[in-house]
């Protein structure tokens, strides 16, 4: 079949290289792609949210099959439109993705179906926030409604930095019309892990977990960023767990949107903090996570393809998902200066050196090639160098032996993705 992949980050590069090795993939077109993607697709310049240029080339090229990546064709409605052509795709509809565009949808959805997550309250006036934020006290969480990039959430420590948040959002429209409207939540303690399941509609079926790095410093200090790193499988998921939160959260939830008429079909992504209570919910994604993919899809040992052509048809009940028995880690370059401002166009050397270290795949994040030839960054998080390993300990000093190959003097990355796992292993 003829797949088209829509987006140009480190998840779609995973994904392409995934797709690329299936049986069933005849040709594989990527709009926009990187410099990384064009080794395993053909790339077309179109941007991910540019849906009736993505349409035209459906049909031009008799696409089979499409494969949406981001969130924000989705939630423009990318997938309606591709199934009201005849297009068979993957990933959710508008209506749906709304689980991840709207922050106050979600929690409305989560209290509905009796999932268990932070107790809240949805604001549009700023003086009725700081009431509800003085009679709270802090902790406590403040969150722009809609999609700011993963940055508009405040995790504030004081009832003051509570306030500064909300004047940002609200007054000084930090995330534009994203913070028109605020959530204010109950502050959750744990350790927070990515869960995924793929979803047709009506079945759920129990992907794989992750756990990735959100803060931009070594020791998840800093701001937060997209994600500097992660690594497949969670140690704090077993198969127990697995059950727990596919019966506790992701079954009611499919089964919540099936009745309210948004039936959600293709990845369902589930930030979970696991408290001393059990999981609880902390937000949805309705796409893949990234960084998460790339070391998950390194993972998988079944025909990623089949998979998602089968969850778009409505047809996963009864389908097992097969995986390799080693772990996979990644690790995020980025530019110098991400999450804030950095410099584009600076040229990454040493790639083909970083090719040739045993069990470790650089993904490409953001970047393009200029007219010399020269790979050059493009982005805020650049690479995503992943490797395998027997544990999570070799999978990490594969993964850092490949970066060190790459001569990048305008990137950095985090020294110490995966401490939290490999500390465990060492106490057990
Ligand atoms: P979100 O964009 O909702 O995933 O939030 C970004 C990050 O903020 C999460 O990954 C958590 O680290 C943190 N966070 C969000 N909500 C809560 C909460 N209710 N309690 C504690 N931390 C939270
Ligand atoms: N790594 C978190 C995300 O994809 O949203």
């Amino acid at each position: 079949m003829k797949v088209l992949v829509v987006g140009g980050g480190g998840r779609e590069h995973a994904l392409c290289w995934s797709i690329a090795k299936s049986p069933l993939c005849e040709k594989l077109y990527c709009a926009p792609g990187n410099a990384g993607i064009k080794a395993v697709a053909e790339c077309l310049p179109i941007a991910a949210d540019k849906i009736h240029d993505i349409i035209a080339v459906c049909h031009l090229y008799a696409i089979d099959f499409v494969v949406i990546g981001p969130e924000l064709p989705l939630t423009l409605g990318l997938a309606d439109e591709l199934r009201a052509e005849g297009i068979a795709c993957f990933g959710p509809g508008k209506l749906a993705a709304e689980i991840e565009g709207s922050k106050g949808f979600m929690k409305d959805l989560a209290a509905k179906a009796n999932v268990p997550t932070a107790g809240y309250q949805r604001f549009t006036d700023a003086t009725a926030a700081k009431d509800y934020v003085r009679a709270q006290g802090a902790p406590i969480v403040v969150k722009a409604d809609g999609l700011a990039s993963g940055k508009g959430v405040t995790v504030a420590q004081t009832i003051e930095e509570a306030l500064a948040a909300i004047d940002d959002a609200m007054i000084n429209k930090a995330f534009g019309d994203s913070g028109s409207s605020v959530v204010i939540e109950e502050y959750m303690e744990g350790e927070e892990v990515s869960f995924f399941a793929l979803c047709d509609g009506e079945v759920a079926i129990p992907f794989t977990a992750a756990q990735d790095h959100k803060a931009v410093y070594d020791g998840d200090k800093g701001p937060n960023t997209g994600g500097m790193g992660a690594y497949s499988p969670a140690p704090i998921v077993d198969a127990a767990m697995s059950d727990r939160i596919m019966n506790e959260i992701i079954n009611p939830t499919v089964k919540a949107m099936r009745d309210m008429g948004r039936p959600f079909s293709g990845i369902l992504f589930a930030g979970l903090m696991m408290t001393k209570t059990g999981p609880r919910l902390i937000e949805f994604n309705a796409r893949f996570g990234d960084p998460e993919t790339e070391c998950m899809l390194m993972r998988l040992k079944s025909d990623l393809l089949s998979l998602l052509y089968a969850c778009s048809k409505g047809m996963l009940d009864g389908i097992d998902i097969h995986w390799h028995d080693y772990a996979a880690l990644t690790v995020i370059m980025a530019a110098t200066g991400y999450p804030g401002s950095y410099k584009k166009g600076t040229a990454i050397r040493g790639l083909d050196k970083a090719a040739t270290v045993p069990n470790a795949v650089v993904f490409h994040a953001g970047t393009d090639t200029n007219e010399a030839g020269d790979v050059i960054a493009t982005g805020g998080r650049v690479l995503a160098v992943t490797a395998v390993g027997h544990t999570i300990a070799e999978a990490q000093s594969r993964a850092y032996q490949a970066v060190d190959q790459i001569d990048w003097p305008e990137g950095f990355c985090r020294r110490d993705i995966g401490w939290r796992a490999i500390e465990k292993t060492k106490a057990a």
